[in-house]
């Protein structure tokens, strides 16, 4: 399949999306195209009637602009990086997804997405919008799902690193793979950036062997150095072991925020519960029950709840031959093969990693 539209365009196609579009930001490797297509025009028509037909301004204009033009939009494989990347646009719906009772939803929408939104007002005021900041928390909290939906309500497009993909050329080659990254990452606007299991390239130097320790010390050069660019960026890393991070790391200066993201409260598990419900062919059913029902569960312990429900109403339909409609009772007899993720004890020390590390 074609993906690139300009490609398939005749150059008189390409005039006219131009001045359409006249004033409308391209994608930087689309827009490569675009002149390009426009230039080779120009210069078969040159050839083809052996006079200029603009070929000449065109190119003046090119060399004597040259430094006017945003570093970003000169080098067109970055349009490439995105798609080796696997940039996505993600919905502006996914926000609403997130109960405004979840933390940290208020918080992020004070520190972060407010202050990258309105720039005018954050430069009036001198606040410095965030360009990287930490998400820790046990597992199935929620921290990718914020972090997909903050790119979706910021309309830009995110990129997920994991540390996997930087070892693909083998050990060795991480710190190596992780400077090209963050080389080229620090070249594009109005992306987000995220690492997960952060732990794997920011742990604890005390405890590593010379790679890690390689990798660790890379990517505390590399954070500043992303910092003081000007571009929209935003660099969120998750981890569900704050505790093994490198202490240079969670030092104020580095990370603007570390966030956590803790249990849902009766609200935040309505609302996700709202949400897949919507999926299955239900009957009656009571949410106040659901709710009080899943104390303890984490996003991804009820999403797990949901699929087991949806087998089992798809397993009694199939035996029955009869529209089965999910109901309370279906719960009540499901729920309890899902046991619930955030035991005491893991709220206990998710609260003492809070108190030791949160700066918000
Ligand atoms: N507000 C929400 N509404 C609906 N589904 C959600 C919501 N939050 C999270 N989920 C779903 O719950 C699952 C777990 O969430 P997510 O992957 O974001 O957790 P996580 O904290 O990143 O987990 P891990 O630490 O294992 O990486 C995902 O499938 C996600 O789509
Ligand atoms: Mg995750």
């Amino acid at each position: 399949m074609n993906d690139n539209p300009l490609e398939i365009l005749s150059p008189k196609e390409c005039t006219i999306r131009i001045l359409e579009l006249s004033g409308v930001a391209f994608e930087p490797a689309i827009a490569a195209d675009l002149w390009l297509n426009i230039l080779k025009h120009k210069w078969l028509l040159s050839e083809k009637l052996e006079r200029d037909v603009g070929l000449r301004t065109a190119c003046i204009d090119f060399l004597e602009n040259l430094e006017q033009v945003p570093d970003e939009n000169t080098n067109p494989p970055r349009g490439n990086f995105l798609k080796e990347m696997g940039a996505q646009t993600i919905s502006g719906d996914l926000w609403d997804t997130i109960s405004d009772s979840q933390p940290p939803k208020q918080l992020v929408q004070r520190r972060i997405i407010q202050p990258l939104m309105e720039e005018g007002l954050s430069l009036k005021h001198g606040v410095v919008p965030p360009k990287a900041i930490v998400f820790f928390g046990p597992p199935g909290t929620g921290k990718t799902h914020f972090v997909k939906a903050i790119a979706g309500v910021l309309s830009w497009r995110y990129i997920e690193v994991v540390p996997s993909m930087l070892m693909a050329d083998g050990v060795e080659k991480i710190g190596a793979n992780l400077r090209n990254v963050m080389e080229e990452a620090r070249n594009l606007n109005e992306v987000v950036l995220f690492i997960d299991e952060f732990e794997e390239i920011a742990g604890s130097r005390d405890m590593a062997d010379r790679i890690d320790k390689s990798i660790t010390n890379e990517f505390l050069k590399q954070i500043p150095l992303l910092k003081e660019r000007q571009n929209k960026i935003l660099l969120v890393c998750a981890t569900n072991y704050i505790r093994d991070l490198d202490a240079a790391m969670l030092r104020p200066g580095r990370f603007d925020c570390i966030i956590p993201v803790g249990g849902l409260d009766n609200d935040g598990r309505a609302t996700i519960l709202r949400h897949y419900l919507s999926k299955l062919n239900t009957g009656q059913v009571d949410l106040n029950s659901l709710v009080k029902m899943t104390s303890g569960f984490t996003p991804a312990d009820i999403e797990y709840l949901f699929q087991q429900v949806a087998h089992y109403a798809f397993e009694q339909e199939l035996a029955s031959k009869n529209d089965f409609l999910v109901t309370t009772e279906t719960f009540i007899h499901v729920a309890p093969t899902v046991q619930p993720s955030l035991s005491r004890e893991v709220l206990e020390e998710f609260e003492k990693d809070r108190i030791s590390y949160a700066r918000v």
